[in-house]
């Protein structure tokens, strides 16, 4: 707040009307000169004349002066200082963070030095960030970005192999706020994705920065005085790639990048893939090949992306490679966005460079691309070594001090324990009692988390709302080991899952956003909201909620037995199910899933039905998860959500796919393509069988459509399994997996048919049943004969135990009165 408030003031009273960002640091010194110098609209101190501005102490240091200095040089370049022993300069700090320190090198000739011939290392309060350095021939700036928690900075030059230093400019400044996140870096390698920590403790050094698809951006126009370059050269099949250009100016929102991140005009041009060249293939990858530092070293790789290419949301879909590993898969610019077009995000990677000091990017187009709409774009590129040199004569220097830091740190530990012990029971004391008067407040779920035990329903202090799930981030940070790698269970475009045991050994699981997918706050409330309220049995229930530390965490019940998929079949697969096991997990799902569709005024679609998002409870119970990135279903006058494709390879339904319009007919369409997944006992698509087989919805309607759905069922339950109770389940998937989503059933129709279908397993002496092979009224009709008394019952059951705005008789009515299709 206190810092907002200062750069707030600052420009209030010293730039009216520019909102340019003013660093809290800013040292900008013009070393050796004795007069200020002024580059692109910034004064460069002399560090002569300034001595007390307390940045500089003076050594063996020699001030040059370049006496026959070309027409056209900066006039920051006609100086130098020289350092033929160590040498420093020292600021004063105002802020702890993040900063940026620049070095300018200009070598000429004064005073029998050739500053070509200079060598030697640079440090950073200790920490060598340039090590036996001898400058190009020509001007060069050397970036680096690293932490600064000290009231002093000390940059020591220091004079290697009977050689000297020297320095033109040095530029020290703060960064902009969250200009290195710590947390959803993406560490790509052989080894799959994962979350590379702690980068905003690395020092990084900036090799390239590509304004991608664009012109050269001068430290003038750029928002922190960087300098960007274009990256024809560095493309590897020119042909491949074509320039975007976007004349609109991008739209910044908060949770994405900012025009510190990147200027506008970075997002305003981008590469994409190069369509009009008949010679290529339809689908193919952009590629570029950056020199980097030498070989194996890891770099930070920041990405710039804007849609400025697509006419409208969701219809652009990609993959990024890094060194050709998957580095982001089905890249959704619409929804890292937050569902803004031509909005600015970045996404951060950190991977090694190759054998000879490259690092190949590539995008290409997602498999979820319809082929009308296959693109890839970039709009700029970042790539910073990561800087880990360790001096040794520093070690050694260091040595001397070592046990003297040891002890403190021990001593420093033991206090810091006794503080926290003191402060966490303190707290603890404190909070106890208020916390459980404001979870009262929101029923239900945060009395479960908290360890409360009866479901209340009361809602005396409602005007709580969903703050009273919140969870402070040190609680998450312990539950899950501070996110520990090894408590990952899954992943994603939004990031990573983790597994976490809250106080009160409540087992969750963690969602923590990516910094590219975190959603605006409003979105991101108003999720929790609705999440909120959604208890049902059969729905993976939200406990509660984080946004400390720009964080975005949602946390949710833990479900013990993990995915259906896990259960069905693959490398780690369980015993697996019975019939009846399987046929109940159905219900379940469709039970949830037709709450979902129903059971709120606007009604909500899931968008993203698959076997790996239904997952089971230590008694087999099913739960859908992952519905918290749903959109609301139809308005009142509407009959479908426009929106983009999100939904996964294999069970995306055919006709949101085409007319991207989106209905809950397409929740049922992948709700079929599961159904058959948990008959067959095979993934939705198999890319490892022949033509035919690869995906299941065809191959199944194939074989169903022969009459020989029993010739393609899992042997694990074919000798079980009773001919009718499948001629049903076969039936209830088909009808799913219609063409048009007019035709399928609702979730309604799909649940009744189902609990048909488990009729027909567990008694086969029903008196009402007709032969069934007739219309499908007739089976509905019979259906809700046979199940009036047994499943509505246990309906209710199940909406009883929930506490929804909507009340068990509404959605019983609303199922009762669900007249077929
Ligand atoms: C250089 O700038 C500083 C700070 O603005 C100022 O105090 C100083 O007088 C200037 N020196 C010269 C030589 O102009
Ligand atoms: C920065 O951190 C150091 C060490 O933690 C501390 O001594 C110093 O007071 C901090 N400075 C500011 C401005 O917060
Ligand atoms: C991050 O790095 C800093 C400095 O190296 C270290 O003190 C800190 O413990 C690290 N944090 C984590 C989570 O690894
Ligand atoms: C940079 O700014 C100058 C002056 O306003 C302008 O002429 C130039 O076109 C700008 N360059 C870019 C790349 O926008
Ligand atoms: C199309 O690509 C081929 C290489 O595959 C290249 O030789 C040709 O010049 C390209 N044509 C155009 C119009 O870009
Ligand atoms: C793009 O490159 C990646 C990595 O090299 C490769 O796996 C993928 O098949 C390529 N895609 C296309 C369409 O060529």
């Amino acid at each position: 707040m206190e810092k907002h408030n200062l750069i707030f003031l600052t420009l209030l009273f010293f730039l009216p009307c520019s909102l340019s960002f003013v660093p809290i640091d800013n040292y900008l010194i013009n070393c050796g000169s004795h007069n200020n110098a002024s580059l692109f609209n910034r004064v460069f101190m002399s560090d002569s004349t300034n001595a007390g501005l307390n940045f500089f102490s003076s050594d063996d240091s020699i001030a040059l002066m370049n006496k026959n200095p070309s027409p056209n040089l900066l006039t920051l370049y006609q100086s130098a200082r020289v350092f033929v022993t160590t040498g420093r300069y020292r600021f004063n700090m105002k802020k702890n963070g993040t900063h940026l320190i620049r070095f300018h090198f200009f070598p000429f000739k004064d005073q029998g030095f050739d500053l070509k011939s200079a060598k030697f290392s640079v440090f950073v309060n200790g920490i060598s960030i340039l090590s036996e350095f001898k400058p190009p021939g020509e001007a060069m700036i050397k970036e680096f970005i690293l932490k600064i928690e000290s009231n002093l900075l000390e940059i020591l030059f220091r004079p290697f192999d009977s050689g000297f230093g020297f320095v033109n400019a040095v530029e020290v400044f703060t960064a902009p706020e969250d200009f290195v996140i710590d947390y959803g870096t993406r560490l790509v390698g052989p080894s799959g994705m994962e979350e590379y920590k702690n980068i905003s403790s690395q020092v990084l050094e900036t090799i390239l920065r590509i304004n991608v698809g664009g012109v050269k951006i001068t430290p003038f126009n750029d928002t922190l005085w960087r300098t960007w370059i274009p990256d024809e050269d560095y493309l590897v099949f020119k042909e491949a790639a074509k320039h975007a250009v976007s004349t609109h100016t991008p739209d910044y929102e908060k949770g994405g990048a900012t025009p510190e991140i990147a200027p506008e005009n970075v997002y305003m041009t981008a590469q994409q893939m190069n369509r009009e060249n008949t010679s290529l293939a339809s689908r193919f990858n952009i590629t570029w090949k950056f020199p980097v530092a030498s070989e194996g070293v890891p770099h930070l790789i920041r990405l710039h992306f804007c849609d400025i290419v697509s006419t409208s949301l969701n219809l652009l879909y990609f993959d990024v490679y890094i060194n050709g590993y998957i580095a982001y898969k089905d890249l959704d610019l619409s929804s890292l966005t937050f569902h803004t077009l031509a909005s600015p995000v970045y996404v951060d990677f950190v991977a090694n460079s190759d054998n000879s000091g490259v690092i190949e990017i590539s995008v290409g187009p997602s498999e979820l691309s319809s082929s009308i709409r296959i693109n890839a774009i970039l709009n700029g590129a970042e790539l910073m070594k990561i800087v880990n040199d360790v001096d040794n004569t520093k070690i050694v220097h260091r040595r001397k001090h070592l046990w003297v830091l040891i002890g403190s740190v021990i001593g420093g530990i033991v206090v810091l324990f006794l503080v926290l012990t003191v402060v966490l029971l303190a707290t603890k004391c404190r909070k106890k009692r208020p916390k459980e008067t404001t979870v009262g407040s929101v029923g239900w779920t945060p009395l479960r988390m908290f360890g409360g035990s009866s479901l209340s329903r009361t809602s005396e202090h409602g005007s709580y709302g969903y703050l009273g799930m919140k969870i402070p981030f040190a609680d998450i940070q312990s539950a899950t080991n501070n996110f520990d790698r090894n408590l990952i269970i899954g992943s994603g475009g939004f990031g990573m899952v983790y597994k976490g045991v809250l106080g009160d050994n409540v087992k969750v699981a963690v969602k923590r956003g990516m910094p590219g997918s975190r959603q605006g706050l409003p979105e991101f409330h108003s999720e929790i909201t609705i999440l909120s309220k959604i208890r049902h049995r059969h729905l993976v229930s939200l406990v509660g909620f984080c946004e400390e530390n720009s964080e975005m965490i949602l946390v949710y019940e833990y479900v013990e037995r993990g995915p259906l998929k896990k259960h069905l079949y693959g490398s780690s697969r369980q015993p697996p199910l019975t019939w009846k096991q399987r046929l109940e997990v159905c219900i379940g799902a469709a039970r949830g899933l037709h709450y979902l569709h129903t059971g709120f005024a606007q009604g909500i679609i899931h968008r993203d039905i698959k076997s790996t998002n239904i997952l089971v409870d230590e008694d087999y119970v099913a739960k859908v998860a992952d519905f918290g990135l749903s959109r609301s279903g139809p308005c009142i006058n509407e009959t479908h959500v426009s929106t983009g494709v999100k939904g996964s390879f294999g069970y995306l339904d055919p006709e949101y796919y085409r007319r991207q319009q989106l209905t809950d007919k397409s929740d049922v369409y992948s709700f079929g393509v599961v159904l058959f997944e948990v008959l067959c006992g095979r993934p939705a698509v198999d890319p490892q069988l022949t033509r035919e087989q690869v995906n299941l919805a065809e191959w199944a309607i194939e074989w169903l459509q022969k009459g020989m759905l029993d010739h393609i069922v899992d042997p694990h339950i074919i000798d079980e399994i009773k001919p009718r109770s499948l001629k049903k389940f076969g039936e209830t998937a088909e009808k799913c997996l219609a063409e048009y989503g007019v035709d399928r059933p609702t979730m309604g129709d799909v649940l009744w048919n189902l609990e048909y279908a488990l009729q027909l397993q567990e008694s086969e002496q029903q008196r009402v049943i007709r032969d069934d092979s007739g219309g499908s009224e007739a089976d509905y009709e019979t259906t809700r004969t046979i199940h009036e008394n047994s499943s509505s019952r246990r309906i209710e059951r199940d909406y009883d135990n929930d506490c929804s705005d909507v009340s068990t008789s509404q959605v019983f009515s609303q199922l009762m009165n669900n007249n077929g299709r």
